[in-house]
């Protein structure tokens, strides 16, 4: 018997069951780290199912292929290259380890300097990027900012001019700091932003706004061609995938902003997730027991999603983020060897804030037909000086949400039946700060990535974002040869000859 039909095999305990057997149940599932606590005890997570997929990981090879992944092994096969994200944050090959260090020290500098005058006075932040040069730094600046911060930094990342067009109305332009964030230095929604705002500099009178112009980016030589000079260029290694670049120099506008006392801490929280994902046996490693409930509901459960659903306003933004970082991470039908997934890749992610989520999409959680794994996340300490209501609702909302679709409730009206039985995950911060939120990063990182050598894929190419890359340059190249009926009419409906 191979090792998923053997975890298949397992007989299905309720959660109620497993609650019943076992008054150690929430000791043994629940696990604490730099900050977070991690309750998995509402999950169909047992003991035989936590065996049996030890024993897949064994088959996968999954310890040394996190050896390989902190220790600057290229195990982005399909690209050539090794993944060297925890080199970011002090964990990997000495070399990467050393040259990060540099380039961020190069970062900070250049931090220092803007904030001492070199470029005169600056007021506001455009950041423009897309895709892991914005969403990262965006999330980072929505949960972190206090209020007081010296500039106020706008991320753009959409082609569409009604994301651009409101920001330019506000800013001042002779008062505006440009960062271009472009691993590829190449992508054109950001340089067909960076142009406008170029432009707008010079029609609002600014007399160099090359000066003002920092750039982030994994090419930097394009950079200097492109026309931002030398000393503004901030450079990280390719070796860094742009969905987990917002610990390199990507990271330079919330430095900026939000202080890099600030972006220390977020390093040093992803680097103690590092070492627990490294060290940690399978059995309290978290990131791995989350990728093995994931696997669990998306292989023998068949859920064909996961919601995510942040009790906290300042982390709105976490369930964009993660879906770049798993979708575009796992969402693939190959094995990295090139021969076919036979099996289920990354779960649709999605979500929302609670408690809005709750009077919105929970009617689908708790009653519809689809079984859908929760993960729930709440801070401890709250984000305002509001009266305590506030808080103790939102928290106690949250985990009456877990509870109610773990025990449901019966009812001889079935419009008011509740089956229950429905898994959810609670991670439970201590306090919402750069510590924090940077392990919750890496251990979003860590899972990604277990879940991928579970399946045996590489997580660490994007080649499926390519060929609409390509229609739409041939589209706005005027070449729609290719393109069926369909799309030619839609084209010519909206630009008529
Ligand atoms: O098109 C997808 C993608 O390549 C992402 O992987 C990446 O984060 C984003 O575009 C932006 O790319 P770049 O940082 O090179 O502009």
């Amino acid at each position: 018997m191979d090792h998923w039909t053997a975890i298949e095999a397992q007989p299905a305990s309720t959660l109620k069951a497993l609650f019943d057997a076992d008054p150690d149940r929430v000791a043994q599932w629940s696990f604490d780290q730099s900050g977070i606590y991690f309750d998995f005890s509402k999950t169909h997570m047992n003991s035989a199912l936590l065996d049996g997929f030890q024993k897949l990981s064994a088959a996968k090879g999954l310890a040394d292929q996190i050896e390989a992944l902190t220790n600057g092994v290229a195990i982005n096969i399909s690209e050539g290259r090794a993944a060297e994200h925890t080199a970011e944050r002090g964990i990997g090959a000495d070399t990467s380890v050393e040259n990060a260090r540099l380039l961020k020290s190069r970062m900070k500098a250049l931090v220092q300097a803007i904030d001492a005058g070199a470029l005169g006075e600056i007021e506001h932040i455009i950041h423009l990027g897309i895709g892991g040069s914005a969403l990262g730094p965006e999330l980072l600046l929505e949960a972190l900012k206090i209020g007081d911060e010296k500039y106020e930094t706008a991320v753009i990342s959409n082609i569409d001019g009604c994301a651009l067009e409101p920001v330019l109305e506000r800013f001042d332009a002779h008062k505006t700091l440009l960062v271009i964030a472009s691993k590829s230095f190449t992508t054109a929604e950001t340089f067909l932003n960076a142009r406008s705002v170029t432009d707008w500099m010079t029609e609002q009178g600014v007399t160099d706004p090359f000066g003002k112009i920092v750039a982030l980016t994994a090419m930097p030589d394009k950079a200097v061609e492109w026309g931002v000079d030398e000393s503004r260029v901030l450079p990280f290694s390719e070796t860094v995938g742009g969905r987990y670049s917002l610990w390199s120099c990507i990271g330079f506008s919330v430095a900026l902003t939000l202080g890099v006392d600030v972006f220390d801490d977020l390093l040093a929280g992803g680097a103690e997730m590092d070492q627990h994902f490294k060290e940690a046996s399978f059995d309290q490693n978290i990131p791995v027991i989350a990728a093995f409930c994931d696997q669990y509901y998306s292989q023998i459960r068949n859920c064909e999603t996961r919601a995510v659903f942040a009790y906290d306003e300042r982390l709105g933004l976490l369930p964009d983020y993660l879906q770049q970082l798993e979708m575009e991470s796992n969402g693939k039908s190959v094995l990295a060897d090139g021969k076919p997934l036979d099996r289920h890749s990354s779960p649709i992610v999605w979500g929302g804030v609670g408690t809005d989520a709750q009077h919105a999409v929970f009617q689908l959680l708790h009653q519809g037909t689809h079984l859908v794994p929760v993960e729930f996340l709440a801070v401890i300490e709250p984000g305002h000086s509001l009266a305590a209501e506030h808080h103790h609702g939102l928290l106690l909302n949250c985990f009456a949400q877990g509870a109610a679709l773990m025990t449901g409730k019966e009812s001889d009206d079935a419009n008011r039946n509740y089956p229950g039985d429905r898994p959810s995950v609670t991670l439970l911060l201590d306090d919402l700060d750069g510590r924090t939120l940077g392990a919750l990063i890496a251990f979003y990182e860590h899972r990604t990535f277990a879940n991928a050598v579970l399946l045996g894929i590489n997580p660490y190419d994007q080649f499926g974002v390519e060929l609409g890359k390509e229609m739409a340059n041939a589209l706005l190249a005027g070449d729609s040869n290719q393109m069926d009926l369909s799309t030619e009419t839609l084209k010519n409906r909206a630009f008529p000859a």
